[in-house]
């Protein structure tokens, strides 16, 4: 297998990260050698040094990029994810939503959204929260990996994805399909939409709606910090006033933004864009 000099390592992590932000860092170099060594073959390259040539420079570039994009970056996901902070979502965020939103309607956002268990997590949590009855509820999923919305506007999973679904939650949220699949209902894949978005994109992202509630978990600890700002601004513009951002249990906004303040609730932290 071909190896990636300290070198080739360094152009590459420059190609990732002008693309999508993504850091290519040093421990990562086994794992990219392992995962993009098949591209080498696949297209008659000899080396790191060409391949990473090949991303900048050749007409085909950028297609490439999509495939080695698709192949490296983490998409791990799986239903209900971090449980305290969607009971925090359920028992706090929801019912201050519920009150001070504008009209009977809510616009949500999950960015990188990977294979889709987040976005319909959240539908099924909020399509059957009891305040939000008879709500028009728009969950929007946005990622850069088209292999991942491809399964996620399919909306069907295997046991893996199921690995922090309660028994009530699968009967409730899912219908079974063959081999031990689930099918997400029809009632909750229904309000979710999916769409193509890479979240260095400022302007694309001007397009989306004015968003009550944005999840972004698991994205920014894969950047640098500049790259996080980069995106947290477009979070902050998207947002509207009074609306929440809720990271990962291990991403913060600590040296990042004063656009938002953190709000203590009794479950979790979570942050707000402050009313002006
Ligand atoms: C580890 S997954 C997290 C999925 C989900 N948010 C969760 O926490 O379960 C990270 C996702 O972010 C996406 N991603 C990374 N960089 C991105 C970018 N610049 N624009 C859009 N999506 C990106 C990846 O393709 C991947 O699907």
């Amino acid at each position: 297998m071909a190896e990636m000099t300290p070198e080739q390592l360094r152009l590459l992590r420059d190609v990732f990260q002008n693309a999508c932000g993504f850091v290519l860092r040093d421990d990562l170099k086994f794992i990219a050698e392992r995962r993009l060594a098949p591209r080498l073959e696949a297209l008659g390259l000899r080396d790191f040094g060409t391949y990473q040539r090949y991303l900048r420079f050749d007409s085909r570039g950028k297609e490439e990029l999509d495939v080695a994009i698709d192949l490296l970056l983490p998409r791990e996901t799986y239903f209900f994810r971090e449980p305290a902070q969607l009971t925090t979502l359920v028992d706090e965020v929801i019912p201050r939503l519920a009150q001070d939103a504008i009209g009977r309607s809510l616009h949500v956002w999950s960015a990188g959204c990977s294979s889709g268990e987040e976005p319909y997590t959240l539908s099924m949590l909020m399509g059957s929260h009891p305040l939000l009855k008879d709500w028009d509820i728009d969950v929007l999923g946005t990622d850069l990996s088209q292999k991942a919305l491809a399964t996620a506007r399919h909306a069907e999973y295997g046991p893996s994805a199921l690995r922090s679904t309660t028994p009530e939650q699968k009967a409730q949220f899912f219908d079974l399909a063959e081999q031990g699949r689930v099918k997400v209902k029809r009632e909750f894949k229904e309000r979710v939409r999916f769409g193509w978005l890479n979240l260095l994109d400022a302007e694309g992202a001007r397009l989306l709606p004015s968003m009550d509630v944005i999840f972004c978990r698991n994205v920014l600890i894969y950047f640098d910090t500049e790259t996080r700002r980069r995106v947290v601004q477009l979070f902050s513009e998207r947002l509207r006033d009074g609306g929440y951002l809720l990271l990962g249990h291990s991403e913060n906004l600590f040296s990042l933004t004063t656009k938002f303040e953190l709000v203590q609730l009794s479950g979790d932290l979570v942050y707000r864009k402050p009313r002006l």
